[in-house]
């Protein structure tokens, strides 16, 4: 068993601390409170190869494997994870999906410019009535012979406003429940196609989340992905991988706050000595490091799964789980260890704190990922 990562991993891991630190860090508080979209970082980020990092080149994608996504989204998120969901939608759902269930013209026509950044993707399952419970598909996809009539809503929509491609999940067959599911790629300015207001959250506040409505648009045959009856299975699939992405996520918004926190309890001093020095403050620093540690290797194992093409089904829902409790625990106390300073907006820590819930909640709440771990353990 090798722990150490490669030099090319190391590169990459760099290339996104240092993207992180100098482009993303400077503006991080104004875009959150002003929940601004980051636009001239997206844009850079899909200069540097950040948004298809594992697209084939020969489709614009920088070719590279799970484990550099993860680490690459391990670092942006320490700093922005607003930007990193923008990343980890467009790479492990919209990117991955295409790359490998899409027909050669659809990646021509979407792929080649979803993964320079040119344009940036949405993919659609959730619905009012349709979170959770994602076979409950409201949202209609009637087969008119050369086109799908699509009519319905999506409900909190990732790059809601920003995409130009939305890969979105409908009902055609009700009698066939999740076997009359099919995704459909739908353009934005398609006649019937609106978007709604933005939504105001708690966290990740700089990305732009949106209920989008459909009415009689016409979705041209060849815009399916895969066979008649393929999309649930499509979005199940793209989904088992997405969560390595989002458990990526949660590690670096823990490891950002625990970074910050360590480096504050060297500096604080309190009763005569760095705050460090005490030992509750101490032991709180050795809990998240090893929580930290257990979360990496768990994200890296799911990532190295994906790349043995082995099943990540069950590591990539375990990765998911585990890292997204620890960045909760973990931002809540790296906000205790700033004291006062750790609830203003300056320190960051409040902000990691407001951003780590969304990760126990998308892309399947935590509550889904056990029985996502259960039935595959049960079923062994
Ligand atoms: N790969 C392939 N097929 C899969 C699969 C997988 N990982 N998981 C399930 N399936 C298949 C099953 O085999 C079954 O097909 P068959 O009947 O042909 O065998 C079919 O899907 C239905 O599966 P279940 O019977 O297990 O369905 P269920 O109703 O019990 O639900 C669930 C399963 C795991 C709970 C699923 O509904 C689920 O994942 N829910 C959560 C939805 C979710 O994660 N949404 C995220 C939206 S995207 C997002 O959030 C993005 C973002 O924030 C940035
Ligand atoms: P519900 O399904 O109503 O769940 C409510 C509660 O009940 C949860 O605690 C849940 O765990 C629990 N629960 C439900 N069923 C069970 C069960 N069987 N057993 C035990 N507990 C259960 N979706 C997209 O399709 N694309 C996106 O880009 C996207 N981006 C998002 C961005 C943000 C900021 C947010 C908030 C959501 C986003 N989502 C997106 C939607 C997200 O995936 C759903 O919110 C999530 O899957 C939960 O669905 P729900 O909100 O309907 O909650």
């Amino acid at each position: 068993m090798d722990f150490n990562l490669t030099e090319e991993h190391l590169m990459i891991q760099q290339a996104a601390r240092d993207f992180a630190q100098n482009e993303l860090l400077p503006g991080v508080i104004e875009r959150d409170e002003k929940q601004q979209f980051p636009t001239e970082q997206i844009k850079k980020m899909g200069e540097l190869g950040f948004l298809g990092m594992m697209v084939d080149p020969k489709y614009g994608g920088s070719g590279l494997d799970t484990i550099s996504y993860a680490l690459a989204m391990e670092e942006i998120s320490k700093v922005d994870a607003s930007a990193s969901v923008v990343m980890s939608v467009n790479n492990s759902l919209v990117c991955w999906g295409l790359q490998t269930f899409g027909t050669e013209e659809q990646k021509q026509k979407y792929l080649t410019k979803l993964a320079t950044g040119e344009i940036i993707g949405a993919f659609c399952l959730s619905e009012p009535e349709a979170g959770s419970d994602a076979t409950s598909q409201r949202t209609t996809a009637i087969d008119k012979g050369d086109h799908y009539l699509l009519n319905g809503t999506k409900n909190w929509i990732t790059n809601g406003s920003t995409a130009s491609v939305y890969l979105v999940i409908a009902q055609t067959d009700v009698d066939k429940k999740h076997k009359g599911i099919n995704a459909l790629i739908v353009e934005k300015g398609m006649p019937g196609f609106e978007i709604g207001p933005k939504e105001q959250k708690l966290g990740i506040r700089g990305s732009d989340t949106h209920s989008l409505m459909f009415t009689d648009v016409k979705v041209p045959k060849e815009n399916r992905i895969g066979e008649d009856g393929f999309g649930f299975t499509f979005a199940m699939k793209t989904l088992a991988g997405g969560r390595i992405g989002i458990a990526s996520q949660a590690l670096g918004i823990a490891s950002g706050a625990y970074e910050l926190a360590l480096k504050y309890s060297k500096e604080r001093k309190a009763f005569g000595k760095e705050i460090s020095q005490h030992q509750a403050i101490a032991f709180k620093l050795a809990d998240m490091a090893t929580e930290i540690e257990a979360a990496r290797f768990l994200v890296l194992k799911s990532a190295w799964d994906k790349d043995q093409h082995k099943n990540y089904d069950l590591s990539g829902a375990m990765a998911k789980l585990y890292a997204s409790q620890v960045a909760m625990d973990t931002t809540i106390e790296a906000v205790q260890i700033h004291g006062g300073n750790g609830y203003v907006k300056e320190y960051h820590v409040e902000r990691l704190m407001r951003d780590a819930k969304i990760t126990q909640i998308y892309e399947g709440t935590s509550e889904i990922q056990k029985i996502v771990i259960s039935r595959s353990i049960l079923t062994q």
